[in-house]
C-alpha cells in the first residue's frame, strides 16, 4: 500500500518540502536563521489573509488558542456578546465566552443551515453587543457561513466581528482587509497544509488601537496580543519558547501556497469540494449542509445509524484512506471528509472511489451498485 491518505478534517497530508524541513537539526529560537525565517513567515501569513492594513500574529498553539485569544482580547467580564452558532465550534465559542465572564446570546441554527444576515441584523438592533463571534466553516456540519454580509452587519452596528476561519482560510476565499472584520484566525493543520501547532491571527488596526486603550487588563499571559505584538517583528524577544519546527514548516507550507497562488488554491478547493459532492450525490448520500451552504474544505453526510465507525475503520484498513466520524451527538451516524491542503483531484478521485465502495459494503448508504466511479 502507498502512504496512507488523510481525508480527515485536519490534520492534513504534508508535502515533501514541509516534511523535510521538520526533520532538520534543531535550531534555536534566538538564532539569526530562525529570525530570518520567522520574519518571512509573518509576511507570508499577511499574504494569505490579505492583511496588509492590520497586525498579523503567528504563534504556537492549536486553533483553540486562536478561539480563546479572540475572546480574551475582545471581551471583558460582564460584556454581552452574540455567538452565531451553526455547529459544534459555535457552541465552543459560547463556552469560551462564558469561561471568560461574558454574557452570551446565541443566534443558533439547526444542523446544516447557515446563518442569515437579516436575522443577525435583527438581533443587533434588538440588543447592545460588544462582539459577534462567527465560524466561517463549521467543521462539524461542513456548513459555510456567508461571512461578508455577516461581518457587514456587525460593522453597520458598530460591534466587533470575530471570524474563526480554522476550516476556511486557504481553501475558502477570505480577504481580511476587504472583509473589515476585527479578528480572523486559523490554524496550521488544515487548508494551509502544515503540521498542527501554530495559530495565525489577523487583527484590524482599529482593534489594535482599542486594545491599547483597554482599561481592564487582558486576562491572559500567553494569549495577550499586546504581548505578542513586538515579537512579531523580532521573535528573538522571549515570551515563551516557540515550536520551532512547526513554525519553520509553516513558512514552507505558506511559500508553497504563494507559489501556487491564492486564487488557484481557492479554485482547486472548489474542484475538490465539487468532486466529493458529485460522488456522494451519485450514491444517494444525504449531505448535512444545505445546498448553497456546503463548504469546499470539508463535507459531512449522514450514514445509517452505527455505521460511521465501520466506514472509517474499513476504509483505513483496506484502502489506507482516513475519514472522520461526526462530532459529539452525531458520532455514529455521520461521516466527514476533509478535502483540503495539498490534495489534488488525482489523489482524491481514487480515494472517493474506495469510500464509495466501502459505504455500500457496510450498508452506510443504500445503493445496489457496489462500485461508483468518480465522474471526471
Ligand atoms: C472551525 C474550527 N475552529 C476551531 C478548531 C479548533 O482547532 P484545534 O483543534 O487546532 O484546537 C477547529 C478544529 O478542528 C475547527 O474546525
Amino acid at each position: 500500500m502507498d502512504e496512507p491518505l488523510l481525508l480527515i478534517p485536519g490534520p492534513t497530508n504534508l508535502s515533501e518540502r514541509v516534511r523535510e524541513v521538520m526533520s532538520r537539526p534543531q535550531i534555536g529560537h534566538t538564532s539569526q536563521q530562525f529570525y530570518n525565517e520567522f520574519v518571512e513567515l509573518v509576511r507570508l501569513a499577511r499574504h494569505v489573509f490579505r492583511n496588509e492594513k492590520g497586525r498579523q500574529f503567528v504563534f504556537s498553539g492549536p486553533g483553540t488558542i486562536g478561539m480563546e485569544t479572540s475572546v480574551v482580547n475582545a471581551v471583558v467580564p460582564g460584556d454581552r456578546v452574540l455567538v452565531v452558532q451553526t455547529g459544534y465550534f459555535g457552541k465552543r465559542f459560547a463556552m469560551l465566552n462564558e469561561t471568560h465572564g461574558a454574557k452570551v446570546d446565541l443566534l443558533g441554527y439547526p444542523d446544516g443551515a447557515s446563518a442569515e444576515p437579516d436575522q443577525l441584523r435583527a438581533k443587533l438592533r434588538a440588543s447592545d453587543y460588544k462582539a459577534v463571534f462567527i465560524t466561517h466553516v463549521d467543521t462539524s456540519t461542513s456548513v459555510r457561513n456567508p461571512i461578508r454580509p455577516l461581518v457587514e452587519e456587525c460593522r453597520n452596528a458598530g460591534v466587533f466581528s470575530i471570524v474563526d476561519s480554522v476550516c476556511g482560510l486557504g481553501g475558502e476565499p477570505l480577504d481580511f482587509d476587504a472583509l473589515g472584520a476585527d479578528i480572523a484566525f486559523t490554524a496550521s493543520q488544515k487548508a494551509l497544509a502544515s503540521a498542527p501547532g501554530a495559530v495565525l491571527v489577523a487583527a484590524s488596526k482599529s482593534f489594535m488601537e482599542h486594545l491599547q486603550k483597554r482599561e481592564v487588563p487582558i486576562a491572559s499571559y500567553y494569549m495577550n496580543l499586546l504581548r505578542w505584538d513586538p515579537i512579531m517583528d523580532d521573535p528573538r524577544m522571549y515570551l515563551a519558547t516557540p515550536s520551532v519546527q512547526v513554525l519553520r514548516a509553516l513558512r514552507v507550507a505558506l511559500l508553497e501556497l504563494k507559489e501556487e497562488g491564492l486564487q488557484q488554491r481557492w479554485a482547486r478547493h472548489t474542484a475538490l469540494g465539487e468532486m466529493t459532492r458529485r460522488v456522494l450525490d451519485e450514491l444517494g448520500a444525504a449531505f448535512v449542509a444545505r445546498e448553497g451552504s456546503r463548504s469546499n474544505t470539508v463535507t459531512a453526510f449522514w450514514v445509517a445509524e452505527g455505521t460511521s465507525g465501520k466506514v472509517r475503520d474499513r476504509l483505513e484498513a483496506e484502502h489506507g484512506v482516513s475519514v472522520a466520524k461526526g462530532i459529539s451527538d452525531d458520532k455514529s451516524r455521520m461521516v466527514r471528509v476533509g478535502h483540503f491542503g495539498m490534495l489534488t483531484e488525482g489523489m482524491l478521485r481514487p480515494a472517493l472511489e474506495s469510500l464509495a465502495s466501502v459505504l455500500v459494503e457496510v450498508g452506510a448508504v443504500k445503493k445496489e451498485q457496489a462500485h461508483i466511479e468518480a465522474r471526471r
